[in-house]
């Protein structure tokens, strides 16, 4: 990054289903900045530990996939999420499965694959700006963001969220499997040793289960106003 051009960031931390990648993906087409959405890259660490035949306890080997696995986010339209390439195949729909997030849900409480992904993320902040969506976004990976969210909602509205989600993408799923899968995601990511979900104490928090998608992104850019991001 060209020291005279510094890349505001904008993170986006909360729970799995909590609405942060509709906020995130609105938000960054707003300003037009570029988005890191570091979940899928732990989703493609689970993915590709898969297709090498790398054990989900092998901490040395998933730190190794972690930090040279080949990845390519291409972005097509500002409404749709980019495109996801692992090693020259879209994996696009592959990484949202239930199963790749419990994937991701283990490899990433390894510091050997948060350690790998650490500078790979940090390289998304570049002019003119960067939101960042994640777990760990405000207390860890860009500790002086210039605004931090946590958007969180109640276990139960992300479960109904996820359902409808998945139901419209045509996928076979179960409401109370996905609220046990939820329940079970948060108690790992929170309780995790390394980088556990939780607020950073800067972070503004925001509860989305009685909001719409248009409250939530107002009240950010509102937020992003008084600190002169407009
Ligand atoms: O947001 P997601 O569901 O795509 O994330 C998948 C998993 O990756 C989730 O269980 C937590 C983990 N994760 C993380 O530990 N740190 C991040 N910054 C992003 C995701």
């Amino acid at each position: 990054m060209a020291q005279e051009q510094h890349a505001p960031v904008i993170t986006i931390d909360g729970p799995g289903g909590s609405g942060k990648g509709t906020i995130s993906q609105m938000v960054a087409n707003h300003f037009q900045w570029k988005l890191l959405d570091s979940g899928a890259l732990y989703r493609l660490v689970g993915l590709a530990a898969r297709n090498h035949g790398v054990a989900l306890d092998n901490e040395v080997g998933l730190g190794v996939l972690a930090q040279h696995m080949d990845v390519q986010f291409i972005a097509t339209d500002p409404d749709t999420p980019a495109d996801v390439i692992l090693e020259g195949d879209k994996v696009t729909r592959e990484i949202r499965t239930e199963e790749a997030g419990a994937a991701a849900s283990a490899v990433a409480a390894l510091p050997s694959v948060r350690e790998g992904l650490f500078k790979r993320q940090q390289d998304f902040q570049e002019p003119p700006g960067l939101v960042a969506d994640g777990r760990d976004m405000g207390t860890v990976v860009f500790p002086n963001a210039e605004l931090k969210i946590y958007l969180t909602a109640s276990a139960e509205e992300r479960a109904n969220r996820r359902y409808k989600q998945l139901q419209a993408k045509g996928m076979d799923v179960s409401l109370p499997d996905l609220l046990k899968g939820i329940q079970e995601r948060d108690h790992q990511d929170m309780n995790r040793a390394i980088a556990p979900l939780k607020p950073a104490d800067d972070a503004i928090v925001i509860d989305s289960s009685e909001m719409s998608i248009q409250q939530v992104f107002d009240k950010v850019i509102e937020e992003a106003a008084q600190r002169g991001i407009s």
